[in-house]
């Protein structure tokens, strides 16, 4: 642990006093300068301390920033943690790692500058508003099975949503989570196929979650369909470092038993789209449909217009009566 990683975890410990830099320094056997310029890191990280020249430091719990450090701490399991406060995507740094990369890897990122999509689009991920991360696993499944992945993140997040506040989430098949009726977090798996047995050599999950709204609210083309768990001004003291944790601690879980799909019921309870009529979007054609149930492999049963009915495993619908 360095030593801003230290003190943060004194001052948190006794949040609402006054430590002196001198005892800060007796306590993690330092000199006084060395606490000062930690202070001075870690004030300029946007940690909100106060320091009185009688009294000493002070953490008022205001901030909410992410740390490496604090993710890893509350980890249940080993991961090999890369953050980086700006990247194009977390999901393109974790395929250029690929499989030479430790089975577990977690890439982390306070924002993205091409936060990537569904279809080629392009996710907005500004700067500290929102929780930017990849999983690079090496799952054991078949390639064919990789939606278990998508709609085990979605259920992951979706708990752990509602474990943290009180907002109640919907799934929009396959891979859009809503708060009534609009969209705060996109999921991407990608990945690459051995040809020799047509299992993943391994899997990138791309989680983007919006947790503050922008304060001067979303670009136009996204203005009317997006949002986040909180309003700009409601900035809550540490959430977005448990956040994390806890979704992956809660996607670990399930993972390990990820063909018993133990999940599913969670999945298909939130899922909005049931019972619903859609367009299916499939290349140039779009056909109306009415949207009958999910199955086991979570492909979305639709029947069309004319009667007939298809298990759609992959694709984009839209849907017409929300
Ligand atoms: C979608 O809404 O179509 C999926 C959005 C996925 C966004 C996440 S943010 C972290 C990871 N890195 C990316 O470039 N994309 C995913």
């Amino acid at each position: 642990m360095q030593t801003k990683d230290k003190i943060l975890k004194i001052l948190e410990e006794n949040s609402n006093q006054y430590i002196s830099g001198e005892d800060l320094a007796l306590e993690l056997n330092i000199s006084r300068t060395a606490i000062w310029k930690a202070i001075k890191q870690l004030k300029s990280l946007g940690y909100d301390i106060e320091g009185v020249s009688t009294k000493g430091y002070n953490l008022t719990k205001s901030g909410d920033i992410l740390s490496k450090e604090k993710i890893q701490s509350m980890l249940n399991q080993n991961f090999d943690i890369v953050y980086f406060d700006e990247i194009d995507s977390t999901n393109s740094y974790a395929k250029k790692l690929g499989e030479k990369a430790f089975n577990q890897t977690l890439i982390i990122a306070n924002e993205q500058g091409k936060g990537r999509g569904r279809m080629g689009r392009f996710f907005y991920s500004p700067k500290d508003l929102g929780v930017y991360f990849s999983l690079l696993l090496k799952p054991k499944i078949d390639a064919t099975k990789s939606v278990m992945l998508t709609t085990l993140a979605a259920v992951s997040i979706a708990e752990v949503v509602e474990e943290m506040t009180d907002k109640k989430v919907s799934i929009k098949w396959v891979n859009d989570l809503l708060i009534e009726n609009k969209k705060f977090c996109g999921i991407l798996t990608e990945g690459s196929i051995s040809m020799e047995n047509g299992e993943l050599n391994y899997a990138v999950v791309g989680m983007g979650v919006n947790i503050y709204k922008p304060k001067k609210g979303y670009p136009k083309n996204i203005e009317n369909i997006a949002t986040a768990l909180f309003e700009n001004d409601q900035k809550q003291y540490d959430f977005k470092n448990k956040f994390i944790a806890n979704v992956v601690n809660k996607f670990m879980l399930y993972y390990e038993n990820i063909e018993s799909l133990s999940y599913f019921n969670s999945y298909k309870k939130r899922s909005i789209s049931l019972s619903k009529t859609v367009d299916v979007i499939k290349l140039n054609e779009v056909k109306r449909a009415k949207v009958l149930d999910l199955d086991e492999n979570f492909s979305l049963v639709v029947q069309y217009e004319n009667g007939d009915i298809e298990h759609l495993s992959s694709g984009e619908i839209s849907i017409k009566d929300i």
